[in-house]
Formats: structure tokens, sequence, C-alpha cells
């Protein structure tokens, strides 16, 4: 539905490009994310697709039409793509009512009076504003406006929707709410989504695939749970959440000798460079914890620190080297004495070597 092909842009007077080669395919109805860093070019690689950037190179597909071809010199003005975007200044106009800033896009294109209000009256009841059409468009919560604008896309009917961090100036339990209920709107709509966030655990709440990118390339692409359990570089690992990890100095079979005790692999893994780990896979054990070895290392519990849903530990290994570990909340842990950390062969993320990208 939507692709783009080895795309690069290179902003005017700047020195080197904010999008390097990217190459991106949606299936219809399909949900992606653009995540990573700020300045890693995902907004950029958005506006190209939306046709509100020039790239410099590369080709861009929207459905059946080809709306970007740098060999050719097509350029499809943004209007005339089959898209509707949302951006996370919402910017609705003030002096318009609701149900007038929803009917903008309509009135442009000059469609039939019947026709834009049912299909206004449609966009509203969707994003649970069909009481509010008359209201002032300033005389609304900004989960509202948020509302407005997302309508205001919807009403375009158009086969695919660009997101550009749409949820970011909400409040925390604002954010989480309207996170579910965007995606379950999409989904219901049928729409292709092109998403962009650099928060990673919206990415994997909301997503089908995450493409994430650095230095404006895309470095690891895959499903939530595919990035999540088994990234493929150091950055893929670290940017996706919390996690520990450990140097290889030496491989032997599964066996690999890391500057903080033994690990013992799932699998072989020949040119594992690091190891990595998650903190919550990580299993803490004071009383009764056994005698240390291949992925059992001893340490000294420095802190456990109770959050509700869990405790966080911090575990100070022989080495000084300091791991933090989720602990449920239930346990009860002595800080200061001994703790055994098991780090279970299943849940061990070897990673090659790295030549670019971080
Ligand atoms: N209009 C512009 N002119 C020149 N350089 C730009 C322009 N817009 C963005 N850039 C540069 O291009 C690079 C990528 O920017 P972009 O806005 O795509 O990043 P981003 O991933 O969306 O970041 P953020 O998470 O902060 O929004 C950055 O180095 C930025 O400074
Ligand atoms: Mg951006």
């Amino acid at each position: 539905m939507i692709e783009c092909k080895d795309l690069w842009l290179t902003y005017p007077g700047a020195s080197q490009p904010s999008v390097c080669g990217v190459s991106l395919a949606l299936a219809p109805g399909e949900f992606v994310t653009l995540l990573g860093p700020s300045g890693c070019g995902k907004t950029s690689t958005l506006r190209s697709v939306a046709g509100l950037e020039a790239p410099s190179a590369g080709l861009i597909r929207i459905g059946d039409s080809v709306v970007f071809d740098g060999a050719r010199g097509v350029q499809v003005p943004t209007h005339a793509r089959d898209i509707s975007m949302v951006f996370q200044s919402y910017a609705i106009w003030p002096h318009m009512s609701v149900q007038q800033n929803v009917a903008f896009p309509l009135e442009v294109a000059r469609t039939p009076r019947d026709e834009i209000r049912t299909r206004v009256e449609e966009a509203l009841r969707m994003v649970g504003l069909g009481a509010f059409a008359e209201r002032s468009a300033t005389q609304l919560s900004g989960g509202q406006q948020q509302r407005v604008a997302i309508a205001r896309a919807l009403v375009r009917r158009s086969s695919v929707m660009l997101l550009d961090e749409p949820l970011s100036n909400l409040d925390a339990k604002l954010r989480e709410q309207m996170r579910l209920e965007l995606r379950e709107l999409i989904k219901t709509v049928g729409l292709t989504a092109l998403y962009v966030t650099h928060d990673q655990e919206e990415a994997l709440m909301l997503s089908d695939r995450i493409a994430l990118m650095s230095a404006g390339r895309i470095v690891e692409e895959g499903s939530p749970q595919t990035l999540y359990m088994q990234p493929r570089t150091r950055f893929g690992a670290t940017f996706l959440g919390a996690a520990e990890v450990f140097d290889v100095a030496g491989v032997n079979g599964r066996e690999v000798r890391t500057s903080e005790g033994a690990l013992e692999l799932k699998e072989e893994a020949p040119g594992a460079a690091h190891v990595v780990i998650r903190p919550e896979a990580i299993v803490a054990t004071q009383q009764g914890a056994g005698s240390p070895g291949a992925n059992r290392w001893s340490g000294r519990l420095v802190s456990a620190i109770f959050s509700g849903r869990q405790q966080q530990l911090v575990v100070e290994l022989a080495s000084g080297r300091r791991v933090n570990v989720l602990a449920p909340p239930t346990t009860a842990f002595r800080p200061e004495e001994p703790v055994v950390l098991e780090l279970p062969a299943e849940r061990l993320m070897p990673l090659a070597a790295e030549t670019s990208s971080s």
C-alpha cells in the first residue's frame, strides 16, 4: 500500500543527507511505526511520503500510483496523494466549531453539502465527539482537540494515514488511553498507517511492525516481539527497552566467557561479541540460592525499590559491575546481603560485533 525504495533526502544547504536509502513496504491495513531517537530522520521520511518534502532520489508508491520517482522527475503534490495526516501540533482552527474544523478538507475539495454533513457526522461519531459538533474548538480539552484532528483526517476517507507523534502533547494518562483508541480506530476503518514516534512503549503497543531508525537509515525491522526478544544490533537492544549488555571475551560452542562470568546460550553463536538480557528476565534469589556456576552469578544486593507492579533491584557483581533486575513485588529481599542471579539461556540474546551505526 505504501512503498519506499532507496529513498534519499538532503535538505537544501545541508552537508549530510537526512534520509539515507530508506526502503520500506506496508501491506494494506498494516500499522508500521518509524521509531528512533531525535533527529534520526523519521519526520523527514514521513513528510517525503506525504509530498511535503522533495526527496533527492528513490521511489515512493502509494496504492497503485507512483507519487515520487527521482529518476523520472515525478513529484505528485500532497493534495493529489491518497493520504491523510495527523501531526503533533494538531493545528485545529480556534475560530471554527468542531464540525467546521472537520468539514474543512471536504470544503476545500468542493464536496457536495449533503455528503459533507454525513461524512463529518460519521467521523465525529467514530472519535466519540458526536455530541460536540457545534462546540467551539477552543472549548475542548487537549485530548478532545486531538480527536478533532483525527476526525479531520478520517473524513477524507483516504486509504493511508500518516501520523507524526500525534499523542506527544497529551499528558501521560490520556496518551495511554488515546494510544489504544487510535489503534482500534485505525484497525476498524482498515487504514494503512505509517506512524512516527520516539516513544518505545508506544511503538511496541501500537504497531504490527516497527522500523527502527538511526542516522537516516532503517537499522532493524520486525514485529514488536521480534525486535524486543531478538534484536540484531546493540542499538536495537538498548533503544527498545532496558538491557544489560555483557561483552564476550571468548566463545566455545554454546559457552561464552564474559567479563562477569560464564554463560551457556540456547544455541551456538560463533560470532557473538555481546550477550544481552532484559532486567525482567533475570531471576534474583537470596534464600537457598544454591551455588553459582554457568548462568548463575553471585553478587551483593545494593538496593531493592518497590514500585507497585515490581521491585527494581540493583545487584553488584564481584567485578563491581552493577546489574539491574526486575523482580516480582512479593518476594522479600535483604539489601547488603549476598544474592545469586540466574540468567536463563532462553532469554540470553547474543549480538554480533557491529561495523556501522553505533
Ligand atoms: N527543513 C529542514 N532543513 C534542514 N535540515 C532539516 C530540516 N528538517 C530536518 N532537518 C534535519 O534532518 C535530520 C532529521 O530530522 P527529522 O526531523 O526527520 O528527525 P526526527 O527523527 O523526526 O526527529 P524528532 O524525533 O526530533 O522529531 C536532522 O538532523 C534535522 O536537523
Ligand atoms: Mg520528528
